[in-house]
C-alpha cells in the first residue's frame, strides 16, 4: 500500500506509532519500523540528553529501517525550554531523519533557531495537531507533514473536542502537505476509513501497548483488553491542559478534585503514578494516570508488531476492494 507517507518516510506500510512517553523506547521503536512502520522513541523519557544519544544510537544497533523520535513541548512539571533544545540538538547531531512535535511548534523555540536548524540539517518535521489553522500554521513554517489528532486520542486531545472523522478530511482539504490521522485508530477498518477521510496514513499509540514487543507488565495489555470505548475520560480543563486517560481510581479523584476547583498541587499526586513505575512495571492498575485513547475499545489481543501491521494491511485491503466492488 502505497501512499505519500509511505513514500516521504520511505517505509512499507502507511502505519506509525505515535509517541508514547516511557514505552517507547529502543526496543518497541525498532519493532514497529522493522515490521514496516515507523516506530518512534519518545525523547521526554530521557531527560539527559546523553542519555537519549545512547537510546537513538540503540534503536540503530536493532534496526536499519526509518523510524521517528517524539519530542512533547507542553506544560510537564520534569522538562523545559533547555531539555527541548537538547532534543533538537542530538536529533541534528545524530541524523535523525523524521521528528514527530506535539504541543508548541518549533518555530517557537528559541526565536525560531531550531527550526532552521532542523530544516538545513533535512530533518522531517511532523506536528500533531488538533485544528485546522495549527496544520495551516505548521505548513507555512516547513513542515512536511501534520498529524490530525482528534479528540478520540489518548495523550492530550486539544480542548476544542472535534472527532477525528470531522477534523481529518477538514485538514486534509485545508493543506497541501499529508495528513496522518490519529484518534480511535487500531484496526483495517480504521486504517480503510482514514484513507477514505482524506488521510495518508494512521498513527497509533494505545494499540502498540498491546503487542509483544512493548514491555509493559502484562496487567497492563489484559486491563486494555478488557476495557471498552467507553472506559476513558476526559481531565484536566481546569488546570489548562486537557487530557484522556483509562477511567480508575486515581482519575476518578482528578474528577472530583476538579469538579470542585481544586488545583493543581491538589491534582498532582494522582496523576503522577503515570511517571513512576507503578503501573507500567508493576501492572498497578489504580494507582496514577493512564493515558490511552478511545480505541481501547477496539484492542482485542496481544500480538507481535508485523503480525498487527500485517493484519491492519491485509484487512484494510479487503475492505475497499469490497466496497470497490458494491460501487
Ligand atoms: C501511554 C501513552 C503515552 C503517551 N505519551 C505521549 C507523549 O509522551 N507525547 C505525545 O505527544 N503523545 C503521547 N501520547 C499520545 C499518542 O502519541 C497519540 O497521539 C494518541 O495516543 C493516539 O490515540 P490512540 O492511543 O487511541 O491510538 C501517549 C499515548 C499513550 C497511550
Amino acid at each position: 500500500m502505497k501512499t505519500r507517507i509511505t513514500e516521504l518516510f520511505g517505509i512499507k506500510h502507511p502505519i506509525l506509532c505515535g509517541g508514547m512517553h516511557r514505552l517507547c523506547v529502543p526496543k518497541l521503536c525498532a519493532a514497529v519500523s522493522n515490521a514496516g512502520g515507523l516506530g518512534s522513541l519518545t525523547a521526554s523519557t530521557y531527560p539527559a540528553k546523553d542519555d537519549f544519544v545512547k537510546a537513538i544510537r540503540e534503536v540503530r544497533k536493532l534496526t536499519k529501517k526509518p523510524f521517528w523520535c517524539n519530542v512533547t513541548m507542553l506544560p510537564a512539571v520534569h522538562l523545559g525550554e533547555e531539555n527541548y533544545k537538547n532534543y533538537f540538538d542530538a536529533i541534528i547531531e545524530e541524523n535523525v531523519p523524521v521528528v514527530e512535535i506535539s504541543g508548541m511548534p518549533v518555530d517557537r523555540l528559541a526565536n525560531g533557531e531550531y527550526i532552521d536548524r532542523l530544516l538545513e540539517a533535512d530533518v522531517k518535521l511532523v506536528h500533531k495537531v488538533g485544528a485546522v489553522r495549527h496544520a495551516q500554521h505548521a505548513e507555512k513554517v516547513g513542515y512536511s507533514a501534520v498529524i490530525a489528532a482528534g479528540v478520540e486520542e489518548g495523550g492530550h486531545p486539544l480542548n476544542e473536542n472535534v472527532a477525528t472523522t470531522v477534523l481529518t478530511p477538514r485538514i486534509a482539504e485545508s493543506v497541501k502537505i499529508p495528513v496522518i490521522t490519529t484518534g480511535g485508530m487500531a484496526t483495517g477498518r480504521s486504517l480503510a476509513a482514514a484513507l477514505c477521510l482524506g488521510a495518508d496514513g494512521i498513527m497509533m499509540a494505545s494499540r502498540f501497548i498491546c503487542t509483544t514487543e512493548c514491555d509493559v507488565h502484562p496487567n497492563v495489555k489484559q486491563e486494555i483488553i478488557r476495557r471498552q470505548e467507553n472506559e476513558t475520560v476526559l481531565y484536566g480543563n481546569t488546570i489548562g491542559l486537557q487530557g484522556r486517560a483509562l477511567l480508575n481510581d486515581s482519575i476518578k479523584k482528578v474528577i472530583e478534585i476538579e469538579d470542585r476547583k481544586g488545583g493543581l498541587q491538589e491534582i498532582l499526586p494522582h496523576i503522577a503514578g503515570t511517571w513512576g513505575p507503578d503501573i507500567w512495571e508493576k501492572g498497578n492498575m489504580n494507582v496514577g494516570l493512564i493515558p490511552v485513547g478511545q480505541s481501547i475499545g477496539l484492542i482485542k489481543d496481544v500480538v507481535s508488531c508485523k503480525e498487527l501491521l500485517e493484519r491492519i494491511i491485509k484487512e484494510a485491503e479487503e475492505i475497499i476492494n469490497r466496497v470497490k466492488t458494491k460501487l
